[in-house]
C-alpha cells in the first residue's frame, strides 16, 4: 500500500503555470496559432500580453512576451505566433500539438489598452506581422466598439499568405454570434502587401502620409479631435509610424496619462 510520504515523493509532471493546448493551426511555413486553457484566475484587458514558454533542456522556463490574441471574454486564450529557424523558444513551440502543455506566468500587462486613450470616434489599429496579435483581441471586444463609432484595422505583410490569419478573422467577426451585431459595419479591414501584388499595396507609413487609406475608405485624415490610434510593429515600424502620427498632431499616451496614440513592440530586434 502506498503511504502518503510515497504519494508526495512521486515526481511531479505538471509544469508550474502549466496551461494545456487545445488546438494549433499553421497558417505558413513561418507563421502559426494556438489556443490553450485560461486559467480560472486570469483577468485581463484585451491588448495585454503575458509571458509564455516552454522548458528548456536543463529544466529551466524560456518564456517569451506574448501579447492574447483572444479577447477577454473567451474561455480559452489564443496566441499568433512567428516560427524564427533558430530562435530558442519558437524552434520548439512550433512543434506543440493538442494535449501538449505550456507555461503560462498569469500577469498580463502592456499599453495597447483602450483605458490609455482619451475618448475619441475613430480608433486605428496599425500592425505589421504579428503585432496584429494584440488587435485580433482587441478586434473582438465589445468594449471597442461601445467606444468608438468605427475602428479601421490596418494590416501590412510582405506577402499575400501571411495576411491570412487577421483576414479569417475579420470576415468571421459579422458571423459572431456573441459579437456580430455589435461589430456590425464598424469595422473597416485594410490589409496591404508589400513584396507581393495584391488588391491593396503599400506600406501603412506610406498609405497615411499619402492620404490613400482615407481615400480609399472614404474618410476625412486623421485629426487630434477625432483620431485614436494603437501601433505595434517592428521597432523601425513603430518608429516610423510614430513620426507619422505626430505629423497629424496626436501624442503618445500611456495607462498613467492617456493621450491620443500608445505603442507597443511586436518583439524586440531587427526581424528575420
Ligand atoms: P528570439 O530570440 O526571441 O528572437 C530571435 C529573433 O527573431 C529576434 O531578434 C527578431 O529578429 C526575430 N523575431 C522574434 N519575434 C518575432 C516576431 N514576432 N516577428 C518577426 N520577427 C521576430 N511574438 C509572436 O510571435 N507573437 C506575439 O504575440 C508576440 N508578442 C510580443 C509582445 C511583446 C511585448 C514583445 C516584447 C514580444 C512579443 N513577441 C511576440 C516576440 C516574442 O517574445 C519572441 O521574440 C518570439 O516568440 C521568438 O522567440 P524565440 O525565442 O524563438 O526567438
Ligand atoms: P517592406 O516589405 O517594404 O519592408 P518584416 O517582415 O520585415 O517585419 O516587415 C513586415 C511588413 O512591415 C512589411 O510589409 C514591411 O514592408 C513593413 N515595414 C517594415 N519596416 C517598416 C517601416 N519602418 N515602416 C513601415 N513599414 C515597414
Amino acid at each position: 500500500l502506498k503511504t502518503v510520504n510515497d504519494i508526495k515523493a512521486t515526481p511531479v509532471r505538471t509544469l508550474p503555470d502549466a496551461q494545456t493546448v487545445t488546438s494549433v493551426r499553421h497558417w505558413t511555413d513561418r507563421l502559426f496559432s494556438f489556443r490553450v486553457t485560461r486559467p480560472q484566475s486570469l483577468r485581463f484587458r484585451s491588448g495585454e500580453f503575458v509571458m509564455i514558454g516552454l522548458m528548456d533542456e536543463r529544466g529551466k522556463p524560456l518564456l517569451r512576451a506574448y501579447s492574447i490574441a483572444s479577447p477577454s471574454w473567451d474561455e480559452e486564450l489564443e496566441f499568433y505566433s512567428i516560427k524564427v529557424p533558430d530562435g530558442p523558444l519558437t524552434s520548439r513551440l512550433q512543434h506543440i500539438e493538442p494535449g501538449d502543455q505550456i507555461i503560462l506566468r498569469p500577469k498580463p500587462v502592456g499599453t495597447l489598452v483602450l483605458d490609455a486613450l482619451l475618448p475619441g470616434n475613430r480608433l486605428w489599429f496599425l500592425a505589421t506581422g504579428t503585432g496584429i496579435a494584440p488587435f485580433a483581441s482587441l478586434m473582438r471586444d465589445p468594449e471597442t466598439y461601445e467606444k468608438y463609432e468605427q475602428v479601421v484595422m490596418m494590416h501590412t505583410c510582405r506577402t499575400v499568405a501571411e495576411l491570412d490569419y487577421g483576414r479569417e478573422l475579420v470576415e468571421g467577426l459579422k458571423d459572431d454570434p456573441l459579437i456580430g451585431e455589435i461589430v456590425g459595419d464598424k469595422l473597416k479591414y485594410y490589409p496591404t502587401t508589400t513584396r507581393e501584388d495584391f488588391h491593396h499595396m503599400g506600406r501603412i507609413t506610406d498609405n497615411l502620409t499619402s492620404g490613400k487609406v482615407f481615400e480609399d475608405l472614404g474618410i476625412p485624415p486623421m485629426d487630434k479631435e477625432h483620431d485614436r490610434a494603437m501601433v505595434c510593429g517592428s521597432l523601425a515600424f513603430n518608429h516610423d509610424v510614430k513620426a507619422v502620427l505626430e505629423e497629424f498632431g496626436l501624442r503618445e499616451g500611456a495607462n498613467s496619462e492617456p493621450q491620443e496614440y500608445v505603442v507597443e513592440k511586436a518583439f524586440v530586434g531587427d526581424g528575420i
